[in-house]
């Protein structure tokens, strides 16, 4: 079935949570790499537990409690004020750099093209205008619709709906294989970015393509 749109993960996939290691360095000289790994772990933890749980909070109260708790666990000072410039960085991340191009070609390939995430609006919207792509997406779809968090199967199945687009005819792309799996067992076509030549994760499902990154898949797909 021909795909008609292409959905795409935001964090660790088109934007890079790592380029806000820098920002932390220079507040924890030594401890920024260790800090940002921690950070991201956490997050993505907390967002799956309270999904289980049935505790839904934002997003972007998700990343703040879990650089409270990486800053604790590494013993790093925080306060409110690097707290704040810290989340307000996290408006901010780079895009990697073969992303704004890929989409270009992507966009020329006449499909729809959308985000879906578990960033809250008041975190993935300053931070794709921040990156000057506004004009890029058919949608940006974040999981806070649903008050729960991927890999359940009704934040996915909210792209269906919202695109008007069925499963079997949506791309998924994430570079995080959990979110990428989660999405082939609900039923799009997925391509994994494996940036750190990760194995595929025992999920009972394996992706449709497995790319080094975001450039390599408008010619996957032309071919
Ligand atoms: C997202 C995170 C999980 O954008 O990467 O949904």
């Amino acid at each position: 079935m021909q795909l008609k749109a292409l959905v795409f993960d935001a964090y660790g996939t088109l934007f890079d949570v790592h380029s806000i290691g820098a920002r932390c360095e220079q507040y924890w000289p030594g401890h920024g790499a260790a800090l940002s790994q921690l950070w991201r772990t956490k997050q993505l933890e907390y967002s799956w537990l309270r999904t289980l749980m049935g505790r839904y909070i934002p997003f972007s109260a998700v990343t703040r409690d879990a650089l409270a708790y990486a800053c604790e666990a590494l013993g790093l000072p925080l306060d409110a004020a690097r707290s704040e410039a810290l989340m307000q960085a996290y408006r901010a991340l780079r895009p990697y750099p073969d992303v704004p191009g890929a989409l270009e070609q992507l966009r020329a390939g006449g499909r729809k093209l959308a985000i879906l995430t578990n960033g809250s609006p008041d975190m993935i919207a300053p931070l794709v205008e921040h990156c000057g792509m506004t004009k890029t997406f058919d949608a940006v779809l974040s999981a806070d619709a649903l008050r729960t968090f991927k890999i359940a199967p009704q934040v996915y199945q909210h792209a269906v709906e919202r695109l008007g687009v069925e499963a079997a005819a949506i791309g998924f792309v994430s570079s995080n294989g959990w979110d990428a799996l989660g999405a082939k067992n609900f039923g799009f076509r997925v391509w994994w970015i494996n940036r750190q030549d990760a194995p595929v994760d025992r999920l009972d499902a394996q992706p449709d393509g497995i790319l080094k990154g975001l450039g390599e898949l408008p010619a996957r797909l032309a071919a």
